[in-house]
């Protein structure tokens, strides 16, 4: 098990971002997490709406991460939906550069530039929504190139995150589907995994298109 939290999007000041993983600790009842991030270089709220991207804020917020992790109450500490200017603003004060960087990518959503950033700077990547929050169950050019695998479309969405060399994060409610998403010891090839990078991009994520970080800018 590998327990992560996060720092509220909202929590911009030294002494916010503290108290919330002071107060995730005591709520957990946990002497320490395996990782801390940050959930959004913006609060929800400013998500596709607005220019500040909350440089000063970000960095308190870092900061109380870099305590917490020097005080050994939390393992690792990185970010979330972090792009490249946020990335670097951050590391020009940091003292402890971010592990992580948890961002929003699945085939037709490939932040191809920001992935080679984070792997240049020894950040790994988190792939969050690998299968699209769902919504690309029913394409059918990913189901022609499943079938040609022999795979599920799951697999190959979680397969090719992983040959993106990011860490994949699945979500499901269902046993089943959890023993087969880890079934994906199989290669796509370098010619379907360029198709795949540049597959059309699926803008309209059903239900769930109303929430910031599918909002598109992030
Ligand atoms: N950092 C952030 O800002 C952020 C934002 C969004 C999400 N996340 C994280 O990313 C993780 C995944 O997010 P997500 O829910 O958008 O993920 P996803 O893995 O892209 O999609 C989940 C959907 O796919 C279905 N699914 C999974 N495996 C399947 C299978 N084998 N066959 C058929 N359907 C399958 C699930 O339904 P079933 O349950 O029926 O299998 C569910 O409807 C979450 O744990 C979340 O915490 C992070």
């Amino acid at each position: 098990m590998f327990v992560v939290s996060k720092v509220a999007a909202e929590h911009k000041t030294y002494e916010e971002a503290k108290a919330g993983i002071d107060e995730t600790l005591e709520k957990m009842e946990l002497d320490y997490l395996d990782m801390m991030i940050i959930h959004s270089p913006q609060p929800w709220a400013e998500v596709n709406q607005s220019e500040n991207r909350y440089k000063e804020g970000n960095r308190q917020a870092w900061k109380a991460l870099e305590d917490a992790y020097n005080e050994g109450k939390l393992k690792a500490i990185g970010v979330s939906n972090f792009q490249i200017e946020n990335l670097e603003s951050l590391m020009e004060t940091a003292k402890i550069k971010p592990m992580v960087n948890q961002v929003l990518c699945h085939i037709s959503n490939t932040p191809t530039e920001l992935i080679e950033f984070c792997q240049k700077s020894n950040i790994a990547v988190e792939a969050y929504s690998p299968i699209a929050h769902g919504v690309i169950l029913n394409q059918p050019e990913i189901q022609t190139m499943a079938e040609k695998y022999g795979v599920s479309v799951p697999q190959l969405c979680i397969r090719y995150t992983l040959q993106l060399g990011a860490i994949s994060l699945p979500k499901t409610a269902n046993p089943e589907h959890m023993k087969t998403n880890a079934e994906v010891d199989f290669e796509i090839s370098a010619e379907d995994m360029e198709m795949l990078k540049n597959f059309k991009e699926i803008a309209d994520y059903g239900e769930s298109s109303g929430f910031p970080v599918y909002g598109g800018k992030l």
